[in-house]
């Protein structure tokens, strides 16, 4: 992938105001953030949140995909039922420059009632900030991606 510039984010009710705090953020580092919601708290359906952002990396609308739920978990088990979505659950920088370095993921998915805000901008930077080494690494992802098929 050529540097990644289209960022799009999604969330549920548990994580907007985090949500919209590093959509500013990524913004302001001059990337193109698209934030599909939702803005309104009452409750609502992390897949449908999930789904929603994933189909628009996978479509190539968005060249990456950042999403939150409460734990990361819920939201992220959603995206990655959408063909060609690799997304891994971050709480620390390392695990995010590593998703992207060795399992080429194409969304980060975090939980905003896990981690604060200081460390959330952290991992988004790292996520961001780290490419795919491909090598080794990329024979493993086609195996991932032979399990879609
Ligand atoms: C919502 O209460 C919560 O279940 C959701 O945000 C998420 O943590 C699910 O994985």
């Amino acid at each position: 992938m050529t540097s990644p510039r289209r960022i799009v984010l999604s969330s549920d009710h548990a994580a907007i105001a985090l949500r919209q705090t590093l959509a500013a953020h990524i913004a302001a580092k001059g990337y193109e953030v698209t934030d599909i919601g939702p803005t309104s708290p009452e409750s609502t359906h992390y897949p449908t949140h999930g789904q929603a952002a994933a189909e628009r990396v996978a479509a190539g609308e968005a060249d990456l995909g950042i999403i939150l739920c409460g734990t990361g978990q819920g939201i992220m088990m959603a995206a990655n039922k959408v063909k060609g979505i690799r997304c891994g659950v971050c709480s620390d920088p390392f695990s995010a420059r590593m998703i992207r370095a060795h399992n080429d993921a194409n969304m980060l998915s975090i939980g905003a009632r896990v981690i604060g805000e200081a460390v959330a901008l952290e991992v988004v930077d790292a996520f961001l900030g780290a490419e795919f080494e491909g090598g080794r690494h990329a024979t493993r992802v086609d195996m991932i991606t032979a399990i879609e098929a």
